[in-house]
C-alpha cells in the first residue's frame, strides 16, 4: 500500500506554502537575513510545534514565516516544496500564499509573487511539476486590508488563478469578506476559503452561498448539517481535507475517528492534502499513508482520491484529462 501510495499520480489543492518552511531552510534563511529565531537547534523546533488548537498554530506559523524578506527567500522556499512534490509524484499543486503576512511586515507584494512564481514556473520546466495560485485574505485582518490586499495584486493578475480565506476561523465568518470576494470575481479570480474546519456548519453556508466558494478548504464541520452535505453534493464542490492537520490541530482527536471515509460515503468528493507539512508531520504521502492505515483504504478509494485531486484541481479542462489518464495507466497496472 505505502509503495502504491508514492508511486501514485496526485495533486495536492490544500498547501500553505508558509506551511511548508522546514525547519532546516528557516534556520538558513533566517542567518543570511541576519534575524534571531528563539530557537537554536531543530530539537527545540519541533518541541515548540505542540498545538491545541488553530490559533496555537498560526502564532508559531507567523512567526516563522517573519524570516522571509527577500525574493530569493520566497524562491527559496517555493522551490524546496515543489522538489517534494517531485519526489512523491505529485504532478500538480495549488499553493496558497498570504500576501499580508509579509505586506504588514514592509515586504512589498512583488517580491513576493515574484518569488514564488518564478520558483513555479522553473519547476514546470525543470521538475514536471505545474502549478497554480492561490492568494489568500487572513480572515483576523480588515476587509479593507483585503481590498487593499487585491489592489496589489491586480499588476501580477496573470500569475494567480484564485483567492483564499485562512487564519483565525472562529469569530471571523465568511461574511465578513463578501463585497472583498464579490470583487476578486469580477477581476477574475476562482473564490475558495476556509470553512469549517473550527467554525460551525453555519461558516460552511455562509462561503458556498455568500462568497459563492467553488471548492471548500477542510470542510469537516460540514457534517453537522445534514442539508448542507445534501447541498454540497448536489453542487459538486469538493472538499480539501487535511488528515494529519486536523488531529495536529485536535480538530480531529484521533485519526481512527477521522470522518474523512465517511464523507466519502456521503458522496462528498474528497482530496488530502498536507496543508502545513513542515508543522503537522508529514507531506502529502504521509497524510495519504495514515489514513490509509487508520481507515483500512482500498486501493479503490485512493485511487479516487488520486482522480478527485485532478478533477476538482483548477486546470483546464484537457489538462485535467492529460492527469487523469496518466492516473487510470498507473491504476490499470497496479490495482
Ligand atoms: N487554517 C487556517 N489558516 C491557516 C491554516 C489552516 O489550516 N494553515 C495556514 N493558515
Ligand atoms: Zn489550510
Amino acid at each position: 500500500m505505502k509503495q502504491f501510495i508514492e508511486n501514485l499520480p496526485k495533486a495536492e489543492l490544500h498547501l500553505h506554502i508558509e506551511g511548508s518552511f522546514e525547519p532546516e531552510l528557516m534556520f538558513e534563511i533566517a542567518k543570511r537575513n541576519n534575524i534571531d529565531i528563539p530557537y537554536n537547534s531543530v530539537q527545540e523546533i519541533e518541541k515548540a510545534y505542540q498545538f491545541n488548537c488553530l490559533q496555537d498554530f498560526l502564532n508559531i506559523y507567523y512567526q516563522g514565516a517573519s524570516v522571509l524578506i527577500k525574493e530569493a527567500d520566497f524562491y527559496d522556499l517555493t522551490y524546496s516544496y515543489l522538489k517534494k512534490c517531485a519526489a512523491q509524484n505529485v504532478r500538480h499543486t495549488e499553493i496558497m500564499f498570504d500576501p499580508q503576512t509579509h505586506t504588514e511586515r514592509g515586504v512589498a507584494f512583488e517580491t513576493v509573487i515574484n518569488g514564488i512564481a518564478n520558483a513555479c514556473a522553473d519547476a514546470n520546466e525543470k521538475l514536471g511539476v505545474s502549478s497554480l495560485l492561490i492568494m489568500s485574505y487572513l480572515r483576523h485582518l480588515s476587509e479593507e486590508s483585503a481590498f487593499k490586499t487585491l489592489q496589489q495584486s491586480l499588476p501580477f493578475k496573470a500569475k494567480i488563478k484564485a483567492v483564499g480565506l485562512d487564519s483565525s476561523e472562529k469569530g471571523n465568518p465568511p461574511s465578513k469578506f463578501k463585497a472583498v470576494f464579490e470583487a476578486s470575481i469580477k477581476e477574475g479570480y476562482v473564490p475558495l476559503a476556509h470553512a469549517g474546519e473550527e467554525g460551525d456548519a453555519d461558516y460552511v453556508w455562509e462561503a458556498i452561498d455568500g462568497l459563492k466558494i467553488k471548492r471548500i478548504d477542510h470542510g469537516n464541520n460540514a457534517l453537522q448539517d445534514e442539508k448542507l452535505v445534501t447541498e454540497i453534493v448536489a453542487r459538486d464542490l469538493a472538499l480539501t481535507v487535511c488528515p494529519l492537520s486536523n488531529t495536529a490541530l485536535q480538530v480531529v482527536k484521533d485519526l481512527k475517528k477521522h470522518p474523512l471515509k465517511k464523507m466519502m460515503d456521503l458522496g462528498l468528493k474528497i482530496t488530502i492534502n498536507s496543508d502545513d507539512p513542515a508543522y503537522f508531520g508529514g507531506q502529502v504521502n504521509a497524510n495519504y499513508i495514515a489514513v490509509q492505515e487508520a481507515l483500512n483504504l482500498s486501493k479503490q478509494e485512493l485511487y479516487e482520491l488520486a482522480k478527485n485531486s485532478f478533477q476538482y484541481s483548477l486546470l483546464e479542462k484537457n489538462e485535467k484529462k492529460k492527469y487523469i489518464e496518466a492516473l487510470d495507466t498507473f491504476y490499470q497496472q497496479e490495482k
